[in-house]
């Protein structure tokens, strides 16, 4: 039995406060029934309805995926390019990504149908720490790579502070590797980070989500996560979100 806000997010109708706005404005029904009481427990064999729509239930999954570039971060593309969920050809369950790598950009991803999950990991709040590896042109100094550390202006705004550290650089080819920790998600966010200081990236990879690594993986694998991996992963975001 699981709580009827706690189904209705799962299923990505909407998140879980707004789920509860819903129940309480009378829009849901279990079995043909308005229900308007928060607390009310539901078995995978209540019928639900949103506004007389029926909600998909499915069992929740969850997948770390080793996105390569040259992927879409998403379940299907209009110009018919590869899609993150091309690398799950069985998978019965409708999964999607929780946020985005860019086309161009490799490394972990995580794949959900839990809704409520995808939700807390990606809320700005939770500041849930992703880890990058960039190689970028040019070598900045420490105090280029103190303005990331501060936090830089974007047209979109002053990104938080982010943690930078210069793992190694080549003179001749004039290039370094540098590891970012970023806990934001927007657009494009380190490649436009590291322009902003006059590096562009030339190749960049996801090495850490929160706790989840690529460990033993090769890019296109895949893996599914353990059900510890699933209860720290929200632990993890919601202790962030109490600081
Ligand atoms: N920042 C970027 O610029 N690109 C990504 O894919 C992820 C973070």
């Amino acid at each position: 039995m699981e709580r009827l806000q706690k189904v209705i997010a799962q299923a990505g109708i909407a998140s879980r406060r707004k789920a509860e706005e819903l129940i309480q404005q009378g829009t849901v029904t279990v079995n043909g029934k308005v229900v308007k009481e928060l607390g009310t427990k539901v078995s995978s064999n209540d019928k639900i309805e949103v506004s007389g729509i029926p909600v998909e239930r499915e069992q929740p999954v969850y997948f770390l995926l080793y996105k390569p570039t040259g992927v879409i971060s998403s379940v299907s593309d209009d110009k018919g390019r590869k899609v993150v969920t091309d690398f799950f050809p069985h998978l019965k369950e409708r999964i999607y990504p929780i946020g985005r790598l860019d086309y161009d950009t490799s490394g972990v991803l995580l794949l959900t149908n839990d809704g409520d999950f995808a939700n807390t990991l990606m809320h700005p709040k939770h500041e849930v720490d992703k880890v990058y590896i960039a190689k970028v042109k040019g070598i900045p100094t420490r105090e280029q790579l103190r303005l990331l550390a501060n936090g830089i202006k974007l047209e979109d705004g002053l990104t938080a502070p982010a943690k930078t550290k210069l793992i190694s650089s080549d003179r001749k080819k004039n290039t370094s590797i540098i590891q970012i920790i970023i806990h934001e998600g927007r657009n494009r966010q380190v490649r436009r980070m590291f322009e902003a200081i006059g590096c562009p990236v030339l190749k960049l990879k996801r090495e850490q989500y929160g706790i989840m690594t690529l460990h033993n993986l090769r890019p296109g694998e895949s893996r599914e996560l353990t059900p510890h991996e699933v209860k720290q992963l929200r632990a993890q975001s919601q202790v962030k979100s109490r600081r």
